[in-house]
């Protein structure tokens, strides 16, 4: 196929040329009715943001412009289908998990999933059987749980309706998919994959491969994150001979806009485009730019770079004394944003550019060095691993949940009851209690400490404590 084509893209630039009069919505009317002083902002992309006209296809129905792109993606990323997902991975973590379990259903999921992974298992009414991941107490992070759980989980639980996990991690951390997927199949079970961060994998050496091709059923990848789409923009891949995509269609229709943007459409057939055309120089010189960027961030005296599976990202562990959200202060205080900050850690997202201002972030690498000449060290508390057992289960059902009734309690007092709400550190997004699970005393120090430090934490009002079933 012919990566250089943009089928949704072109479709949409020669119905611009047809000076289209519009008596349909949106209410902008190709970008005539507009504040004045946001035009300059948007003028370029009203024109472009159509509806579902005919010649522009249809997301929920594709048959032309749409289907087109979609196959292309299809194609370039290796699956039997790729859906264009316009509410991010989100969307698509929710109906892939919708779309192989009912009600009371078994699924074996990583523990240290994103929230939507858990909103999935929510919305379906499965019975969620968790896996813990392996804790690398070098770097701090919980990574992915290792072949001996998963084999256990799956050995217990063959009836299982799917294997739900995330790979890489947010640090650009893979393991060895390939083994696990081989597993969960010899037990026919379908292997669902959070891809998020990975969409660029499909450029081939000296990236990490895909779980799609090492097997995996479905890969949801954010495009928007490590590829040059609009945000939201995804990707929701289908390969497998157990799931069919006529289920996840239909869920997909049931989440998705009924009015899906047509500019985020076309940054998806855009991003297609751009990952499949890049050529081995261009690769060559965004690894080098990474490289240069990763040196430049080595010559902070109070941190380190640690590897990772992923060039293009570039964590940095602080020595004690310092916090990583102390660290992320100071290179916002300069303008310079990295993509998270953990107690530990602070994660620079170099992507797929040719970075020209390594000046820049040296200068603030060396007045941090001068700045913090005399760093002494202060306790720190040690974050323990919070998840100890390698299976665990919610303490009650989605529908106890929903029936019982609930208090409000301070964070301390919360240790023993089984919470009524989740608590999300954002981001990484990983929730640190999920909705259903027995409140450990290991999980408040944690959230305690997390908050001491400045991490934010999605949860409205925690000062007045959390949320408990009674
Ligand atoms: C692992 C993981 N999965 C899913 C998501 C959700 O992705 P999106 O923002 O595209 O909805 C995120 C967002 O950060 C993530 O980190």
């Amino acid at each position: 196929m012919d990566h250089y084509k943009m089928p949704l893209l072109k479709r949409i630039i020669n119905f611009t040329k047809e000076n289209p009069i519009s008596f349909h919505v949106p209410g902008h009317k190709n970008g005539a009715v507009f504040l004045e002083a946001a035009k300059p902002y948007f003028e370029s992309i009203l024109p472009i943001d159509v509806t579902e006209l005919t010649s522009l296809d249809d997301l929920h129905a594709p048959h032309e412009a749409i289907m087109e792109a979609q196959d292309l993606a299809a194609d370039f990323f290796g699956a039997e289908h790729t859906f264009f997902l316009v509410g991010g991975s989100t969307s698509g973590n929710l109906a892939m998990i919708l779309s192989v379990c009912t009600p009371g259903d078994t699924i074996i999921v990583q523990r240290n999933s994103h929230k939507s992974i858990m909103n999935g298992l929510e919305l379906s009414g499965a019975k969620p059987i968790f896996i813990s991941p392996a804790f690398d107490e070098s770097v701090h992070h919980y990574t992915a749980p290792n072949y001996q759980t998963v084999e256990q989980a799956i050995v217990s639980h063959p009836d299982a309706k799917a294997l739900v996990l995330t790979y890489p991690d947010y640090f650009g951390k893979t393991y060895d998919i390939q083994k696990i997927i081989a597993l969960a199949h010899q037990y026919n079970i379908p292997v669902l994959v959070d891809e998020a961060h990975g969409v660029h994998f499909s450029i081939g050496d000296p990236f990490p491969k895909s779980a799609l091709t090492l097997g995996a059923d479905i890969v949801v990848q954010s495009a928007h994150k490590m590829a040059p789409a609009m945000t939201m923009a995804s990707f929701l891949h289908v390969n497998s001979t157990i799931i069919s995509k006529d289920s996840v269609a239909h869920y997909l229709q049931i989440l998705q806009s009924s009015s899906p943007s047509y500019p985020l459409m076309a940054s998806l057939d855009i991003a297609r485009s751009y990952l499949a055309t890049l050529s081995k120089e261009d690769v060559d010189a965004i690894l080098d730019s990474a490289n240069r960027l990763s040196n430049v961030l080595e010559q902070g005296q109070h941190w380190q770079v640690i590897p990772t599976n992923d060039p293009l990202k570039i964590t940095i562990q602080v020595k004690s004394g310092l916090s990583g959200f102390e660290l992320a202060d100071f290179f916002e205080m300069h303008h310079v944003y990295p993509e998270l900050a953990t107690d530990k850690q602070v994660l620079f997202i170099h992507g797929l550019t040719v970075f020209q201002e390594s000046k820049r972030i040296e200068n603030i690498v060396k007045s941090f060095n001068e700045e913090y000449k005399y760093l002494t060290n202060h306790a720190t508390i040690e974050v323990s691993n919070l998840f100890k057992e390698p299976m665990t289960e919610l303490a009650l059902s989605y529908h106890e949940m929903f029936q019982l009734p609930r208090k409000r309690v301070q964070l301390k007092e919360a240790i023993g009851y089984v919470a009524a709400e989740a608590v999300i550190p954002y981001p990484p997004g990983v929730p640190v209690i999920l909705k259903g699970e027995r409140v450990t005393e290991e999980q408040i120090k944690l959230i305690q400490h997390l908050i001491k430090q400045g991490a934010t934490i999605q949860h409205q009002g925690m000062e007045q404590g959390i949320q408990v079933f009674d």
